[in-house]
């Protein structure tokens, strides 16, 4: 994969049709990934879930919730051979043009510290840190911290 142009990819709604291809970007994406029954809540849910397609086919995704003029990123992922290529900011602007769509006010998402390129895309993108959430996350051993990133809209 070379550049990404405005024509190659598009953001689309997910449906519950998509899950067998959400499951396996979030299986590839994340060591402790999401069940096929959170995706389902979300969808069921009404939140934000949405898809990156790229020349046809899905390659991540992006989910938030708003509600009270707040909006809260809880899943960035995407398939491991396309990181890296402009797709996860694509995705977090858009998630952040719907939040402003909803009238929310500030956005909010949590992050593992050890994330570093999903810390680097959030911070460069306006993000701030207002707090961390002790022992938030699985882990091999553990678990560990989150840091919550918060932006203003
Ligand atoms: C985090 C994630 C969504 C980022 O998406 P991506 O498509 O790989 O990132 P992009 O190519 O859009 O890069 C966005 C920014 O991230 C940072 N970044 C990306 N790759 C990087 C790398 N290898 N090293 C350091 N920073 C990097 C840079 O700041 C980059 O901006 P720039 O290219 O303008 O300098 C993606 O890597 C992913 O799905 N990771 C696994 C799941 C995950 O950790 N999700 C986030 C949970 S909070």
């Amino acid at each position: 994969m070379s550049s990404v142009t405005a024509f190659d990819h598009e953001i689309v709604k997910m449906t519950f049709i998509d899950l067998p291809f959400v499951l396996k970007i979030e299986r590839r994406g994340y060591t402790h990934p999401w069940s096929e029954g959170i995706f389902r809540d979300c969808i069921n849910s009404g939140y934000e879930c949405w898809l990156l397609t790229y020349l046809g086919k899905v390659i991540g995704h992006g989910i938030m919730t708003v509600a009270a003029g707040e909006s809260h990123v809880l899943n960035v992922c995407f398939h491991p051979e396309c990181q890296g290529h402009g797709f996860g900011r694509i995705m977090v602007e858009h998630l952040v043009g719907r939040a402003r769509v909803a009238n929310a006010r500030r956005m909010y998402l949590e992050v593992r510290p050890s994330n570093l390129i999903a810390y680097k895309l959030y911070e460069s993108l306006g993000f701030n840190e207002v707090g961390v959430r002790p022992n938030y996350y699985p882990a091999f051993v553990g678990r560990e911290d989150a840091l919550v990133l918060a932006m203003d809209l």
